[in-house]
């Protein structure tokens, strides 16, 4: 504790401190549920917000892990106070949990502002709870440390191992296909989610935990630690004790979160070859910390950035193993050299502090600078007369041959209509089609679902087809690969060029040049214009309603435009 602060300064001494009727009525309260003043009486008062669930199962150690948690604040000297928050559960959420990331970022800095807190602990992991509870602690600003769900083990099935995501498409295909039997895909279903954590590919989960913690707003390490394991409850009483040095100390989120810290983060995700997915949730987050990052930041570091750690789907391993070998610190330290080091991080040390004594245990895992999986490129922005305010591509998990690519234009105009029609043999497709789907934006999905992995049509696997050039104004898993162009921007139901697209325009891929063009005279481009559809909105009521109303497109970060920045540290109270 740095002594800076007394009792008296603390936020909640405005509720348990003072003597008035109120203050009164919050310490009797407060009794009623058993605690003494010897337990509340002048400590930090350390919100834990738990996303934990019944349907989350990437969350299902949070019931312990909170337990954890506690015993560091206590050990510490806060009172821990466990507020429950919208679990995000990727798996069971439909349509998409993205339709919801706001609502956990506008339901964290509610409990926060609305509540006796002086600083909290966020319980996160699987893909949105990250970027959606840092957005809400970082708008509130008041002290806060991200507890990252670690990734679960690896899968297992007949001797192979099993990747979260990936592994799923690639066996579904083959099953399609009539390569695996019923039976099998049985034996893989079994086998895929092994243990308590969250996808232990280098989804949008291990993306944006990494991205938290090079951004600071972990301890050092937590990203990679693996759920099932010792130091994971280990890591939760750390950070919990921590939480309440910070409380005394005074560090918020806008102190450790500047322009540099989050241009390390978008560093970080793209040595990892992390989810196109963070792109749109660190413009988020920045936003929401008043830092400037652009797409542009994006492929600009792109262009140097090496890809150095060897995970799925770009790569061979998993993240137990990349815990094995080192973990983030290691791969930060080979990054140095492209780091900003002196940002602060959450445990008041720098980031250059916190890698100095990192080791890298296999060089295969984690690749060496003169070593890597890839030299650089592994998210691409792309502008064009398609996509004018720009769309994304993981060239990673894209193919080589398809980065540059001409071909006609099969277009679906949501996804009802690719369901009923990607496997018809009627359908007019080859291997050298551009697949199109769109009205799956952040307006037209609503949420802007997952579905920019658009499927093979059955007819060219079965003639050895496993790739082909596929867009979308959707996102895609962080988990898929293949060449997908996703978050086309602006999106079809708003009138963005997707709208005017027809079966057979030409398209041409370009991704070393950055284009994804149409090439449509703009004659016959405005008489389409003239002639353009209609889109009533998807939902008249109830949060889908306003969440259509107050949007924004992918290439902002899909933020509401009254969230952005920050609000008053203070409720209206009396
Ligand atoms: Fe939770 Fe993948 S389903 S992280």
């Amino acid at each position: 504790m740095s002594g800076e602060r007394t009792a008296e300064d603390l936020r909640s001494h405005r509720w348990f401190g003072v003597n008035d009727m109120r203050s009164f009525g919050h310490r009797s309260r407060i009794k009623q549920m058993g605690f003494s003043k010897e337990d509340f009486g002048g400590k930090p008062v350390i919100a834990i917000l738990n996303t934990w669930s019944g349907l989350s199962p990437c969350h299902q150690h949070f019931k312990e892990r909170v337990e954890d948690v506690k015993r560091g604040i206590y050990q510490a000297g806060g009172f821990p106070v466990e507020l429950p928050a919208i679990s995000l559960s990727e798996p069971f959420q439909k349509p998409t949990t993205m339709l919801y990331r706001n609502l956990l970022a506008l339901e964290a800095e509610e409990l926060l502002r609305s509540h006796p807190i002086d600083g909290c602990v966020l319980m996160g992991g699987c893909d949105k709870t990250t970027p959606a509870l840092l957005m809400g602690a970082t708008s509130m600003n008041l002290p806060a440390i991200f507890f990252p769900a670690g990734p679960m083990m690896k899968g297992n099935w007949a001797g192979q191992t099993l990747g979260s995501g990936s592994d799923t498409w690639k066996y579904w295909d083959l099953l399609r296909t009539n390569k695996i039997t019923a039976e099998d895909w049985t034996g893989i279903e079994d086998g895929i989610a092994r243990t308590a954590g969250h996808c232990m590919t280098m989804g949008t989960a291990s993306t944006m935990t990494s991205a938290a913690e090079a951004m600071g707003m972990t301890l050092a390490g937590a990203s990679s630690i693996p759920a099932a394991m010792s130091a994971h409850p280990m890591l939760a009483a750390a950070t919990g004790r921590r939480a309440v040095e910070m409380v005394w100390e005074d560090l918020k989120p806008q102190d450790i979160i500047s322009r540099d810290s989050v241009l390390n983060a978008v560093t970080v995700v793209l040595a990892l070859a992390g989810s196109t997915n963070s792109v749109i949730h660190l413009l988020a987050m920045a936003q929401r910390a008043g830092v400037d990052l652009t797409l542009e930041d994006f492929d600009k570091l792109s262009r140097d950035i090496p890809v150095l750690a060897n995970i799925r789907p770009s790569g061979a391993y998993l993240m137990d193993d990349f815990y094995d070998a080192g973990g983030l610190p290691a791969l930060m330290k080979h990054l140095q050299q492209m780091l900003s080091t002196e940002c602060i991080t959450a445990n008041g040390a720098s980031l250059g502090e916190n890698i100095s004594r990192a080791k890298t245990y296999d060089d295969d895992v984690i690749r060496l600078l003169d070593n890597p999986v890839s030299d650089a490129g592994s998210l691409a922005v792309l502008k064009g007369s398609l996509a004018p305010n720009g769309c994304v591509i993981k060239a990673a998990a894209a193919s080589k041959h398809l980065l540059q690519h001409r071909g006609p234009a099969v277009v679906f105009d949501n996804y009802d209509d690719l369901a009923a029609r990607i496997d018809d043999p009627d359908l007019d497709v080859t291997a050298d089609s551009v697949l199109v789907l769109r009205g799956c934006g952040p307006v037209g999905g609503p949420g802007m679902p997952e579905w920019g992995m658009l499927p093979i049509p059955k007819k060219l696997l079965a003639q050895g087809v496993t790739d082909m050039v596929r867009l979308s104004d959707a996102r895609m898993s962080g988990t898929s690969y293949g060449t997908c162009v996703l978050h086309i921007s602006p999106e079809s139901s708003i009138g963005g060029p997707l709208d005017l697209l027809r079966d057979g325009d030409l398209i041409e891929l370009d991704v070393p040049a950055r284009r994804l063009d149409m090439l449509v005279e703009s004659s016959e481009l405005e008489q389409r214009r003239s002639l353009s559809r209609d889109h009533p909105p998807k939902a008249t009521r109830g949060y889908t309603s306003m969440f259509s109303q107050h949007i924004g497109q992918a290439d902002e970060g899909c933020d509401f435009d009254f969230l952005k920045g920050s609000g008053s540290p203070e409720p209206a109270i009396h």
